[in-house]
């Protein structure tokens, strides 16, 4: 079957069960094409929560479709390929979280919302690259522990005036991004304001003009009367600059840029999932209580 057809098939089936298709800014440009929403963790999270359609189907990787379970769980969520997971939210378990909090006893812990659902249910609130400062600047705490990623951690330890402990994980993709390839792009386009997620390295982030989630890039580009951008995030998000900003250039640093994972969902995994309603994704409802709580508390924070 080709790709338009089998997109038409998607969104009829999608129709007829009253399903909600939502997908990460990283996705595969056709599956990025066909979903109802399209948007950063923080978005899909707060759609997850708020929609009345009875099936969820995430197109993104599993501790996403794991929050969506935990916001609305009386709803079938669908992760199209179960293959598709996040190292680094691999990189904080349960266990290890404990260590780090008797060496540190009474500090809250800020999990970063890729991590497990066991994850989150140890941990006090979470917070996603959107609304990270917000969060830790929420609490009333002069200390912190932020999990799992250094870099997003090192950013939140340059924006706000507690003491935060650190945890060593980090994103494989963003983490390789290399400096000198940032100021290669920078020399080669002069003009361009540059932007970073702030899973890069802190040495690039020093290098940047804007440090924004996935949601905060599209929005900035879109509400910007500059024509040129340097994006220093996966390759993925070019579908939705494009659509939005026919008229404004976007360049990469000179290097792959590609999170696997967020590649791994074709259409045919979609369509299959709609099928069979598998892969479905249940989280105990133990351990959904306590990191629904995390979930929640991070939605209360006002977002401006
Ligand atoms: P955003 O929430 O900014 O989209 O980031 C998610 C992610 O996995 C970045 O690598
Ligand atoms: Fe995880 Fe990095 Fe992929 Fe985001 S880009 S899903 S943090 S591996």
């Amino acid at each position: 079957m080709d790709s338009p057809k089998m997109q038409q098939q998607i969104k009829e089936l999608a129709k007829q069960k009253n399903a909600l298709i939502l997908a990460h800014n990283y996705q595969r440009d056709e599956i990025q094409d066909l979903a109802d929403i399209t948007g950063d963790s923080l978005a899909l999270s707060i759609a997850a929560a708020e929609t009345d359609k009875q099936i969820i189907v995430f197109c993104g990787v599993h501790f996403m479709a794991e929050s969506a379970a935990i916001l609305a769980p009386d709803k079938t969520v669908l992760l199209p390929n179960r293959a598709a997971g996040c190292p680094m939210a691999d990189m904080v378990t349960p266990e290890t979280l404990e260590e780090m909090r008797a060496a540190h006893p009474g500090v809250p812990v800020v999990a970063y919302v890729n991590t497990s659902a066991a994850t989150k249910a140890h941990s006090d609130i979470c917070c996603t690259s959107a609304n990270a400062v917000k969060v830790v600047k929420s609490l009333p705490d002069n200390e912190v522990i932020l999990v799992p990623d250094r870099n997003l951690g090192s950013y939140i330890d340059s924006q706000v005036d507690k003491k935060c402990y650190l945890w060593p994980g980090y994103c494989p993709v963003h983490d390789q991004l290399m400096v000198q390839q940032v100021l290669t792009c920078k020399q080669e386009h002069p003009q361009a304001v540059c932007l970073a997620h702030p899973e890069c390295p802190p040495a690039i982030l020093e290098h940047t003009n804007q440090i924004l989630s996935t949601g905060g890039m599209l929005e900035f580009v879109r509400n910007s009367s500059q024509r040129q951008f340097i994006i220093a995030t996966e390759r993925g998000i070019l579908c939705q600059l494009k659509k939005d900003n026919p008229d404004k250039e976007f360049f990469f640093p000179d290097y792959e840029f590609i999170c696997r994972d967020m590649k791994l969902t074709s259409l045919e995994d979609l369509l299959t999932c709609l099928q069979t309603m598998e892969p479905q994704i249940k989280v105990p409802e133990e351990i959904r209580r306590s990191a629904f709580s995390s979930l929640q508390r991070m939605l209360e924070v006002p977002r401006d």
